[in-house]
């Protein structure tokens, strides 16, 4: 736990937790998403093996594994203890090459330490912690989040017991010095009904009661229909990162509506075949994910893709009047798309996202000719510049139908 801070080592301490929560937990947790999570999941096969019982499977060795995880094909020529093993296990994975890995040997440890973790549990379709397929950018409560709260639920639990056995203790003891006062001794019943009518309780309850709930409101009403952080697992793994990093491929050569219309627009088969009828293999995943380009061009069934981003019904949101006449990079609004391997959800999508914008982004209003013509009453008297409010961005009817 090293300096985890007082309280959590306090409640370690109550729960009497045991090697659980250890130290590389989250390390080696965040090192296998990063890394290995695009391919492998502990308890499912996805493009690599599964890795549940690796551990058996290498004798033990985390040499001569770390050894194949920095260098998969090499290791597999060289001769090494488990290369018959690896090149069974490369054939039957259809010849998918796992790419070299750069990690430090500490790194390596870490991650194989949460992979024997991990399959050490129950299978996660009956365990309580989110399984994740490490794909996604956002999501719920992680393992240890999880155990925290367990934790602090039982506290509590074990701390309103503590105050009950103190309350009847005190009843005891004020009836005993009331019995010798000859005073008239409370039963419990009564005990209970008295502090039920004193005030000073009910305000405290009430004031807790309607705080916990205000609270539980908001956040309800504020996350209907916001999904910041969707990524969700795409039918082909298509790559930004790839294409529109390394090769700069410009994002309107597939978005063709981004600059033209309402809609940026998913590409076609099509637009994908401009390229992929020659380039039919690829770096990391060879003939596999291109040949389902392949066959949806052959079958004409076009790809079923995942839709990230989606306003409500109610809303108008045009990409053309942002991109070409507001002048906004894409980037903007969906972060560095370029760097994702899996597109997510950069922004939050709310309204209030977009009237902070168009409160303070301002507009040149003589790159084009659309403010002087449209907006020609509005913006009467301004020289260079108006933000999108004084050109009416925050009147309700802009935005909803
Ligand atoms: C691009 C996909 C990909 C990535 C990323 C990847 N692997 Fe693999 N891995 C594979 C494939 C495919 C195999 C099957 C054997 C082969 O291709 O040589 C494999 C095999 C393995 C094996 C042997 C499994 C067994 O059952 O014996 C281990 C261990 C392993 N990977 C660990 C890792 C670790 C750790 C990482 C991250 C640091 C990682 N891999 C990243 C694709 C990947
Ligand atoms: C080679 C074609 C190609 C290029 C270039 C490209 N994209 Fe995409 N884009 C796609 C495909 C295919 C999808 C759907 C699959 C996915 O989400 O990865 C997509 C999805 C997206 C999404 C999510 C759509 C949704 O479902 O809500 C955004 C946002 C996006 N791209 C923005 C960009 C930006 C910004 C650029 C330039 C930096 C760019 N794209 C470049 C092909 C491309
Ligand atoms: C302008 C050219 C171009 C277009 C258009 C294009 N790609 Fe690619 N694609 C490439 C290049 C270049 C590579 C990498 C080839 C390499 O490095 O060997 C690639 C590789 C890939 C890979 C293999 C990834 C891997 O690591 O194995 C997939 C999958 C892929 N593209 C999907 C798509 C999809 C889906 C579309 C259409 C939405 C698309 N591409 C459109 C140029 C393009
Ligand atoms: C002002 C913010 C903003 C900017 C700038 C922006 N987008 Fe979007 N984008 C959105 C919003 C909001 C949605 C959701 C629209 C919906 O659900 O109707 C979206 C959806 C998308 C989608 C998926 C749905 C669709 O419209 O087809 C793609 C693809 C996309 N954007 C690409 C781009 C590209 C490429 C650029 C740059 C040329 C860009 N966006 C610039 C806000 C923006
Ligand atoms: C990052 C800044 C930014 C964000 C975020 C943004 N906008 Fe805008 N918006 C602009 C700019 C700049 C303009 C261009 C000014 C104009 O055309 O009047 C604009 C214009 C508009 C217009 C046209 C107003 C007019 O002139 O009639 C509408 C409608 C609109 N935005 C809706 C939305 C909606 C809906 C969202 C959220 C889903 C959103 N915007 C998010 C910057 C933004
Ligand atoms: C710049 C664009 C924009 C303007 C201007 C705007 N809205 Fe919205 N509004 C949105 C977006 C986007 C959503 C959907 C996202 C959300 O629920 O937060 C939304 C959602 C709503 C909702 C549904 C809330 C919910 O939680 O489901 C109501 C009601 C609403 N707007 C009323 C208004 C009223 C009234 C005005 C004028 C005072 C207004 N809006 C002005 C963009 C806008």
């Amino acid at each position: 736990m090293r300096r985890s801070g007082f309280l959590a080592s306090f409640l370690l301490t109550l729960l009497l937790w045991s090697s659980t929560f250890s130290a590389y937990a989250a390390d080696g947790k965040a090192l296998f998403k990063g890394n290995c999570g695009s391919c492998h999941a502990v308890n499912k096969k996805v493009v690599g093996p599964a890795l549940k019982g690796v551990h058996d499977r290498w004798e033990n060795n985390e040499e001569e594994m770390a050894a194949f995880i920095k260098a998969s094909q090499a290791y597999m020529k060289a001769g090494r203890k488990f290369s018959a093993y690896t090149t069974q296990l490369f054939n039957e994975y259809n010849q998918s090459i796992m790419p070299n890995q750069a990690l430090k040997d500490d790194e390596i440890t870490a991650i194989l330490a949460y992979i024997k973790e991990e399959g050490a549990k129950p299978d996660p379709a009956t365990a309580a912690a989110p399984a994740g397929d490490g794909t996604g950018a956002g999501g719920g409560l992680t393992f240890s989040e999880n155990a925290v709260y367990t934790g602090l639920l039982v506290l509590v639990g074990v701390l309103g017991l503590i105050t009950f056995i103190l309350l009847v203790v005190i009843g005891v003891l004020v009836n005993a010095i009331r019995a010798k006062n000859n005073k008239q001794v409370f039963t419990l019943k009564e005990s209970v009904l008295g502090l039920a009518k004193n005030k000073f309780i009910i305000t405290i309850a009430v004031l807790v009661a309607a705080a916990g709930g205000a609270n539980e409101l908001v956040t309800q009403a504020r996350g209907v229909g916001l999904h910041k952080g969707y990524g969700p697992v795409q039918p082909i793994a298509f790559s930004h990162k790839l294409h529109a990093g390394q090769y700069g491929i410009n994002c309107n050569y597939c978005h063709v509506g981004a600059e033209r219309g309402k809609s940026a627009t998913i590409p076609s088969t099509n637009i994908c075949m401009n390229c992929h009828n020659y380039i039919q293999q690829g770096p990391q995943y060879g003939e596999k994910e291109i040949g389902k380009i392949l066959a949806s061009w052959k079958e004409g069934k076009p790809i079923e893709w995942v839709r990230i981003h989606n306003l409500p019904d109610f809303v108008y949101f045009n990409h053309a009047q942002h991109t070409k006449v507001g002048g906004l990079e894409c980037q903007t609004c969906h972060g560095q798309i370029q760097e994702m391997e899996v597109v997510y959800q950069h922004s939050d999508l709310s309204m209030g996202w977009c009237i902070n914008c168009h409160r303070e982004k301002k507009v040149d209003l003589n790159k084009n000719n659309y403010y002087r013509t449209v907006h020609a009453e509005l913006i009467a008297g301004k020289e260079d510049s108006a933000t999108v409010e004084q050109l009416g961005g925050l009147s309700c009817a802009r935005c909803h139908y």
